[in-house]
């Protein structure tokens, strides 16, 4: 009798315990796929955001080795809002004669000559609520490097840092820069 009981009461048991597995085995899968999304989603990943880009190019290479000056590509630093990447036209001032039988040059020019605008993929982006502005702060004589890191040492073009609101927000009281809301948030 009493074994029955617990019989009885042990069914509605494990089912509560299986529906738990389930729940479970499924969190730990989600956790796998939406985890392996996050890991390679800019937001969560400091440093780690470095897509594989159309084109070979090379910071350690232009800006570090042979010293390219950033504006010389990234004209509209000091001149507007954003920086702006470089059109292939800027690229063939050098490569025209330059290393032209390599495969990745001889890539660029077919880019070139088509008219194709490269369509890089970019490694930073605020969210639409937050306004940022090159010129105003390249005004100031703030390096590229205090925002963007060493980028003359990277091979592939990587997010040093999440720009949080606390980064902005710290240097802005250092410098004594107005830090309402409004300033960064349209
Ligand atoms: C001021 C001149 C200059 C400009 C501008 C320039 N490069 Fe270069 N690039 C060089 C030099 C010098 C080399 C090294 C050549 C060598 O090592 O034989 C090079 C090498 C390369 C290589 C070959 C790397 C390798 O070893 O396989 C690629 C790819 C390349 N550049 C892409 C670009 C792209 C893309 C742009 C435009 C965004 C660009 N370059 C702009 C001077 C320049
Ligand atoms: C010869 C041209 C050239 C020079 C010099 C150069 N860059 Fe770039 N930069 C590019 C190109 C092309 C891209 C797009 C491909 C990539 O992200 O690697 C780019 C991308 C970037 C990006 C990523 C933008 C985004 O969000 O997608 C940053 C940041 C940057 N450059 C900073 C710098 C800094 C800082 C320097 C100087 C230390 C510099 N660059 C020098 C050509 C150049
Ligand atoms: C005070 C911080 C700060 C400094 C200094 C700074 N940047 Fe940026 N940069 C940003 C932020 C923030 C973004 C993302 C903007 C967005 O998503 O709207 C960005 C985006 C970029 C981009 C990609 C989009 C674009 O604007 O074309 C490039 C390229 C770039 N920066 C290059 C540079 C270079 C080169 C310098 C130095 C001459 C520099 N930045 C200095 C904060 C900075
Ligand atoms: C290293 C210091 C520093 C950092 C980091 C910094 N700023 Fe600034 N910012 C300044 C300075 C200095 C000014 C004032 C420029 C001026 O007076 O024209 C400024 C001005 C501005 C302005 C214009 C303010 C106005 O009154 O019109 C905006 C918008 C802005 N910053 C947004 C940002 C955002 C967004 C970030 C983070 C992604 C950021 N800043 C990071 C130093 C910084
Ligand atoms: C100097 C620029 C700056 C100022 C001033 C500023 N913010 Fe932000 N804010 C940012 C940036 C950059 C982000 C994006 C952060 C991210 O994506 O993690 C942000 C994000 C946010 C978010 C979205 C939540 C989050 O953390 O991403 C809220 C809400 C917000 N800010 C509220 C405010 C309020 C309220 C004020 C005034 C007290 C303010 N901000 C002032 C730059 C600024």
């Amino acid at each position: 009798m009493e074994n029955e009981s617990v019989g009885s009461r042990l069914t509605p048991r494990s089912g509560v315990a299986k529906a738990f597995a389930t729940i479970g085995v499924a969190a730990v899968v989600g956790l796998i796929i939406f985890g392996g999304y996050f890991y390679h989603a800019p937001i969560f990943t400091p440093g780690k955001f470095a897509p594989k880009q159309p084109f070979t190019y090379s910071h350690k290479l232009h800006a570090g080795d042979l010293g390219i000056n950033c504006q010389y590509c990234h004209i509209y630093a000091r001149k507007a809002e954003f920086a702006g990447v470089p059109p292939f036209s800027k690229c063939m001032n050098c490569h025209q004669n330059l290393t032209i039988d390599k495969p990745s040059i001889k890539e660029i020019q077919k880019a070139y000559d088509a008219q194709n605008m490269g369509n890089w993929i970019r490694v930073y982006n605020l969210p639409d609520h937050v306004w940022f502005n090159h010129k105003r702060h390249i005004a100031k004589e703030i390096e590229c490097k205090k925002c963007h890191g060493a980028v003359e040492t990277m091979e592939i073009n990587a997010q040093n840092q999440i720009f949080r609101m606390g980064f902005c927000l710290d240097c802005h009281q250092e410098r004594k820069v107005s830090t309402d809301c409004w300033t960064c948030h349209t």
